[in-house]
């Protein structure tokens, strides 16, 4: 299997699971409480690092109770966690997540997240340089961001974009990423009234499945019916997997069919991480829909 390397948000999930959504100052009683590992970036490592795939985590936590257990917990996945520095006098990344039955809702504060910055970003050019494949979303400065992608394409190393959560972002980050992996609403946002980064969109859909265009055609693949308990991480699913899946050597339709698989398994179960599939189980459910 190949180096992908993660740059991104590191998150604990507070996740309260709730019928209906309080109206405003409202008060309502909740039905359940967690909190779970999660994060765009910390997601999507542990789920390149189930499907194989050897996985460093470029990223930051607080030096609150979260910052140990987060980053115990990548390392417990198999991830590479000598490049997760602790901020001191931070809070770690918390999304507040609100879960009902139609829907969910939810608050980031970013905490050590934003200290991943272009100096930070600038220590790992020799990592950057060597990985495979390079993952990034959002949820970590801009700046760092833009400068991960610089110091990628110095090197050729082939970057993903996962760009969420979506805001307008300036050419030069579009320019730069190989693939970008929106779904419908970060699309509609970004690229509604361009064609221009058409080659490198891989649009995401939920249940109705992934589109693309490769070689001038557009091609799709349907997405799964599976049993439905949470979608958060499912993105996050998808973008590991495909990571994992290209630095591999597997094409770019092979490893979008894998990973539309394991995001389809993935919402089986509650929280971001916890329904992240193996390999094999990928491969098992794979080879079952053949067969029907
Ligand atoms: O994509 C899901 C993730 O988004 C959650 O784990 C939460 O931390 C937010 O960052
Ligand atoms: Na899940």
């Amino acid at each position: 299997m190949g180096n992908v390397t993660i740059v991104g948000s590191i998150n604990m999930d507070m996740v309260t699971s709730t019928a209906v959504f309080p109206k405003q100052g409202e008060t309502i009683k909740g039905e359940r409480f967690v909190t779970m590992p999660g994060g765009k970036g910390a997601n999507q490592a542990v789920a390149a690092a189930r499907l194989g795939a050897s996985v460093r985590m470029i990223g930051r936590v607080g030096d609150d109770p979260f910052g140990k257990i987060l980053t115990d917990g990548l390392a417990n996945e198999g991830v590479n966690v000598s490049n997760v520095e602790p901020v001191t006098d931070c809070s770690s990344g918390i999304a507040s997540i609100i879960l009902s039955d139609q829907d969910n809702r939810i608050i980031i504060t970013p905490g050590a997240n934003d200290e991943v910055t272009v100096d930070y970003i600038n220590q790992f050019e020799q990592v950057l340089a060597e990985s495979d494949v390079v993952l990034l979303q959002l949820e970590i400065p801009l700046d760092a961001v833009e400068r991960t992608l610089v110091i990628c394409q110095k090197h050729r190393t082939k970057v993903i974009l996962n760009p969420a959560p979506a805001y307008p972002l300036p050419d030069t980050v579009l320019s730069m990423a190989d693939y970008i992996t929106p779904n419908e609403t970060e699309y509609e946002l970004l690229f509604k009234d361009s064609n221009e980064y058409q080659e490198k969109i891989i649009l995401t859909e939920g249940e109705a499945g992934v589109s693309w265009h490769e070689a001038g055609k557009q091609k799709r693949v349907a997405g799964h019916s599976v049993q439905l308990v949470d979608t958060t991480g499912a993105g996050d699913t998808f973008n590991g997997a495909l990571a994992a899946s290209l630095s591999n050597g597997e094409s770019l339709e092979e490893s979008i069919v894998f990973a539309n698989a394991a995001a389809a398994l993935s919402v089986q179960s509650l929280g971001a991480q916890s329904g992240m599939p193996t390999r094999e189980e990928v491969q098992e459910h794979l080879s079952k829909k053949e067969l029907t």
